[in-house]
Order: C-alpha cells, then structure tokens, then sequence
C-alpha cells in the first residue's frame, strides 16, 4: 500500500447474503476505491453478536461473505480484509470511546429504536453502544472516508462526534471521517414491496440476493408491487415504483431507463414490460458475481490466508493508532 493516501473504512455484518442494497450502497464504491485510497474493508463479526447470539453459522458465513465481496470487486491485493474479531485494539478503543458517549444520545439512535422494537426480549448494552463500537472500527484506522449506504448516515454522524470530543479532550488525533458516496448522495436499495430498505435477514422475497438462481430473480421481480401506472402527465411517482425505476437505472442501459421514463411520464407504461426488462438486465448483473463467489467459497482455505494477510496489516494500523490513543490518554507509566 503506498505512503500518504487517506484512509477508507467500512464493514459489512456476516449475517445474511449479500443483497443488492450491500452492493450498491457499498461494495461497488468499495471496489472503485480500492483504487484511489488506503482501504480497509471488513466483516463486522462483532456486531453481528448483538443480534445473533448463535455462532454456530459464524464461519461459514464469514467465509462466504469474503467470497461474496470479492467476487463483487473486492481484490485482496488493493485493500485490506480483515475480521473484526481479529483486532484486540479495537475493543480497547471502544472502551475509552464509550466514556465519551451519552446514554442519552444512544438511547435516541434510530438503529437502536428499531432493533430494540424487534427484539425487545433482548435488548442487550451491546446494541445500545452498537454505534461506538462502529465508531472504533472507523477511527482506529483513523480513517477520511466511509463509504456505506444512507442507513448508516447517523453512525458516521456519531462517529464524528466521538471524534470531536476525544480530539478535545485529550488532542487532536483522529481525522474527522466523512461518509462517503461517488454518487450525489447516500444510497438507499428499497425493498421490492417498497415497504423499507432492502435488508440481509428480513423479506426474503422482496430481497434480492447476489447468490439468487435466474429464475428467483425473475421471480422476485415480477411480483414487485406496482399499479395501475399513473392517471396525470408526469406524476410523481410512488416509493415502490420509485424503487423499480432506480434498480433499472442501476443495472440497465440509460436509453432503456430514458424510455421507460417517458412512457410512465406520459400515462402509457406498461409494469409488465418494465420489469421484464429488469430481470434480464439484472440476471445479466448478478449471474457472473454468483458463479465466481461460488467458485471462490469452494477453496476456504484461500479465503482464511486472505484474512489471515488483512489481519496481520489490519493489526499494524490499528496498534499504531492505538499507541497514540493511550499516550494522549496518559496510560503509560513505563
Ligand atoms: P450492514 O451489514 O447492515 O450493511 C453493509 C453495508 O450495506 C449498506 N446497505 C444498504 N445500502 C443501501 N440500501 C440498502 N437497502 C442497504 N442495506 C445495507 C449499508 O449502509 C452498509 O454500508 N453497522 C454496519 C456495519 C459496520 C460498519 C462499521 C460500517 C460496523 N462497523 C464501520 C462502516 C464502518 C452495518 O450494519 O452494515
């Protein structure tokens, strides 16, 4: 890795397949920046625990996660891939972070609201501190940039405010890291009933999947909601057809997007042929990423020795950092 490029973070939980929402609210701004940064990309074992306290399932899919990021762009030989629980600095700075971090405010997360709703016979101090232990994975590299999707605006956000106030209180030692996109803003995959985001472990049918057969994605796609198309000229249109019309602008051509644009604008769209149009071009997507992480999930060994290199590079970055966490502490007596 060369000298003086600013540093890129980000993490993915091992618990689910990959989706479409992974893939374009992060891996391929993972992919391309690989290129132009200092990239660290890892797989957020840890927090995983804080919804999934069953760990039986955790190898496996750490090990497919990795095939899966690196079929979809990743390449080991450009960025660093690592497990979080391969890097003991990092709960050491998600302590001293934790003493800078209010109840309060953590208390008000929307992550934290949304999970404890769902698993309220579980609402564990690990899913309250879940963003300043999200925080350490980020300024333990002390990383400029974030690339992840719109749904972890509010942690980035957190992040900088930790940030701030170690900086403060004990001098300056982190860059304040930014959220990043090269698209205009934060990307947003909505589920194909347009009820929410497209997520890992809910909705397996309004989910599409970077491992998913053809015929599933045509599947999925053709029951995607729609209606009776627009009555006006030029309507604004509702969130699931919204969704829709992104995926198309995603996967499809900009002359297939523009002429399915103009017929919705002007009252003669026919869905049917839109989403026909959709599940080819997105077959045409996802069928070669599919076969090449299946192809890398029947090697493990390979995976292990690549995170076994990123934890080793990991490591060194993180220990670095944290030896000047603990001088502007204090704590060093010898
Ligand atoms: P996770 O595992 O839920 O998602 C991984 C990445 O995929 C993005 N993403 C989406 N983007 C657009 N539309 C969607 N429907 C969609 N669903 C998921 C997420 O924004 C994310 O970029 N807390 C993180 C993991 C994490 C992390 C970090 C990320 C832990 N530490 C440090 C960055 C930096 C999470 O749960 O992501």
């Amino acid at each position: 890795m060369e000298k003086n490029k600013e540093i890129v973070l980000s993490g993915i939980r091992p618990t689910g397949f990959l989706h479409l929402g992974n893939y374009f609210g992060a891996l391929k701004n993972w992919s391309r920046m690989q290129y132009e940064y200092d990239c660290y990309f890892f797989i957020a074992d840890w927090h995983s625990l804080t919804t999934h306290a069953d760990t039986s399932e955790l190898r496996l899919n750490t090990r497919r996660l990795v095939s899966e990021l690196i079929a979809g762009g990743l390449d080991p030989g450009k960025c660093t891939i690592y497990a979080q629980s391969d890097i003991p600095e990092i709960p050491e700075l998600y302590l001293y972070l934790n003493m800078l971090a209010y109840k309060g405010e953590l208390e008000k997360t929307v992550t934290f609201k949304d999970k404890a709703r769902q698993q309220p016979e579980n609402i564990n101090a690990g899913l309250l501190t879940y963003p300043v232990l999200q925080a350490a994975d980020i300024l333990i590299h002390r990383a400029h940039y974030v690339p992840v999707g719109k749904d972890q605006e509010q942690h980035i956000e957190m992040t900088r405010n930790f940030a701030e106030r170690f900086n403060h209180r004990y001098g300056e030692i982190f860059p304040i890291p930014r959220a990043f996109s090269y698209s205009k803003d934060l990307v947003k995959i909505l589920s194909l009933d347009g009820s929410g985001k497209m997520s890992k472990s809910e909705q397996q049918m309004n989910t599409i999947y970077l491992s998913d057969e053809d015929a599933l994605i045509t599947r999925k796609i053709m029951k995607a909601k729609t209606d009776q198309g627009p009555t006006a000229p030029n309507s604004k249109k509702p969130e699931y057809i919204q969704g829709l019309f992104t995926l198309l602008g995603l996967v499809s051509s900009p002359e297939i997007l523009a002429g399915f644009e103009y017929d919705f604008n002007h009252c003669h769209i026919r869905y049917g042929d839109m989403k026909k149009q959709l599940a080819e071009d997105m077959i045409r997507f996802i069928s070669p990423i599919r076969g090449k992480a299946a192809a890398l999930q029947n090697d493990p060994a390979q995976i292990d020795e690549i995170l076994a290199i990123g934890a080793e590079k990991a490591r060194k970055s993180a220990a670095a950092t944290l030896l000047e966490v603990r001088k502007a502490l204090g704590f060093k007596y010898h």
